[in-house]
């Protein structure tokens, strides 16, 4: 399962680019607000430093301007994808830049129609939002299974990305039902790492390493 990281926070993605770890980014017009930037200005930023997929997303809901906007950002770098919401006009502007040879992520996918809706357009990515979905006492952890099974139903290749992370149990959950990529907050992915037993562990070693009055280099 690849890692994206969720935020239009430079210095964020810098350090955790820095690890080897962090394969895209995922920006929305909230995490544009949030980091204060030029929305053009801070994707190309992002998208000369990170090697993987950086999404951008479109403002228009009408089907010709989120067309316009879709290559407006598409110029901004080759690995550049363009995020559409999930209505019919998205759906249709996602089609028109796939057929030109983008790439493409469908957000706010909040059913497994929608997805499926989404995958014969060809985008290349679907993001269903777990948490907004468990937030009104649905199960967003079953979305992902139900997109899994259709899209292996037909073979289609589009990537489920699952978005809206808000726990290590979501990563966790997310990798056990298939999710190919989860875009996890900054927050979310420090915590993956992180194990009360591990440090003490390493504590204890630590001790008795000091105790052999040993060194390695
Ligand atoms: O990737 C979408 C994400 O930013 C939304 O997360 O926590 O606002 O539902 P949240």
């Amino acid at each position: 399962m690849k890692f994206f990281l969720d935020t239009a926070d430079v210095d964020e993605i810098r350090q955790w680019n820095a690890t080897g770890l962090l394969d895209g980014v995922t920006t929305n017009p909230s995490l544009i607000l949030k980091s204060g930037r030029n929305i053009k200005e801070v994707l190309k930023e992002i998208c000369d430093l990170v090697d993987g997929d950086v999404s951008g997303e479109v403002a228009a809901t009408d089907y010709d301007t989120m067309v316009n906007e879709g290559r407006a950002l598409a110029k901004i770098a080759e690995n550049i994808c363009i995020k559409f919401p999930t209505t019919l006009d998205g759906v249709r502007a996602c089609k028109t830049l796939v057929d030109e040879g983008f790439k493409t992520n469908m957000t706010l996918c909040f059913s497994a129609t929608q997805a499926l809706l989404v995958a014969k357009a060809g985008a290349t990515y679907v993001s269903p939002f777990i948490g907004r979905l468990d937030d009104t006492g649905t199960d967003g952890m079953g979305l992902i299974g139900e997109i899994r099974a259709i899209f292996d139903n037909f073979d289609f290749e589009t990537q489920i990305l699952a978005a809206s992370i808000r726990t290590v149990n979501h990563v966790k959950d997310c990798a056990l039902a298939g999710a190919d990529v989860a875009t996890l907050p900054p927050s979310t992915i420090e915590k993956l790492v992180k194990h009360p037993l591990t440090d003490k562990g390493l504590a204890d070693f630590l001790a008795d390493w000091e105790k052999t009055g040993q060194t390695i280099v």
